[in-house]
């Protein structure tokens, strides 16, 4: 079996510095907040995973289905050699992609990337061994810092799938769009899956499901900052929030305080006060309509060239090609 390579860009080391910061920027604010990269230790993503078989959870199911119809004209169009996967997670849609491109004959290496080592050894492992035509070549970075040091050799397609693009606030994403263009040569492509803007009735379910996945998944990061830090935060003791927010078009997630309580974050010598119903912001999940993300790709520099909907308009997948 080929053995995939891994590039450690960000060691324990460096994600306990960076998340010391973040803590602290966040926790030290008013209203208190934590950016949602901090789900995705080896729990919190398994606990993806698990949302992503959800009745509730659309996006997956239907970015899949979507993939699954439209998959051979993104491969004819991309002739891609080196497909590069930010926020690869398990990896699981990208097989479509893989095969897809493999048929074209084109595809040589997969890069897969991701904040999580444990979900990137993971889904490289099962792909060096299910594809052994192909290099992989794992990068363990932040895909909001540099991109500059993924592996290159060949025409590049960079995939970014789930609607993780709405993870990040507006600022955050004309910056990623933007550093994309720049590690791009002209004529390469960015394949970018984004969920769209539905009715709040099938949108809210979706991040506040009855079995209590996505809850669990948000109280997540509490564990991680006592794991990582020493803190102790008792997460059971904080309420699962989700919310539309029609203006900002945004589902928010929040974790609200059931009562007045302390916590001690030793890594960062600091006590956090949360007062009864005080509330945290821990993630965004941005929903878009489709020109709005085409403005924003032309912006960042890019041609969208293809737009592909699911029969409900659930979700979009956008092919982009570098000007
Ligand atoms: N692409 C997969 C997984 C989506 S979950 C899918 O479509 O199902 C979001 C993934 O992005 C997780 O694996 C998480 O670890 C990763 N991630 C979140 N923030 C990140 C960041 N700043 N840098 C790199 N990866 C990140
Ligand atoms: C990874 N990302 C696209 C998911 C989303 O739908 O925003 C994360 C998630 N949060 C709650 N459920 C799933």
């Amino acid at each position: 079996m080929t053995e995939p390579l891994l590039d450690i860009h960000l060691t324990d080391d460096d994600l306990a510095a960076a998340l010391r910061a973040d803590a602290r920027t966040g926790l030290t604010a008013d209203p208190k907040s934590l950016p949602p990269k901090w789900f995705y230790d080896a729990r919190g993503s398994e606990l993806f995973e698990r949302i992503t078989e959800l009745p509730e959870y659309y996006p997956t199911r239907t970015e899949r289905a979507l993939l699954e119809r439209v998959v051979g004209e993104i491969a004819e169009a991309a002739r891609a050699e080196v497909l590069v996967e930010l926020g690869s997670g398990s990896a699981a849609k990208t097989r479509l992609l893989l095969n897809a491109l493999t048929a074209e004959g084109s595809l040589k290496t997969y890069v897969p990337q991701d904040v999580s080592a444990s979900a990137l050894r993971g889904a490289a492992t099962e792909i060096a061994a299910e594809y052994p035509h192909l290099a992989v070549h794992g990068v363990v970075s932040d895909f909001t810092d540099t991109l500059h040091n993924l592996p290159r050799g060949g025409r590049r397609m960079i995939a970014f799938l789930g609607g993780t693009i709405g993870n990040l606030v507006p600022a955050e994403r004309a910056e990623f769009l933007a550093g994309i263009t720049e590690v791009l040569e002209p004529g390469e492509l960015l394949l970018l899956g984004a969920g769209l803007v539905i009715d709040p009735a099938v949108l809210v379910p979706a991040y506040d499901d009855a079995a209590g996945v996505t809850a669990e998944f948000n109280r997540n990061v509490l564990h991680v900052l006592n794991h990582r830090l020493g803190a102790d935060f008792t997460p059971e003791k904080f309420e699962h929030i989700a919310l539309w927010d029609p203006t900002n078009e945004w589902i928010e997630m929040r974790l609200r305080a059931t009562t007045a309580m302390t916590a001690t974050i030793p890594a960062l010598d600091l006590t956090v006060d949360f007062a009864p119903g005080e509330e945290m912001r821990t993630e965004i999940s941005a929903k878009f309509h489709p020109d709005t993300l085409r403005t924003e790709l032309t912006t960042a520099g890019f041609t969208p060239t293809h737009t592909w909907t699911d029969p409900a308009n659930r979700f979009a997948l956008f092919l982009a090609e570098r000007r």
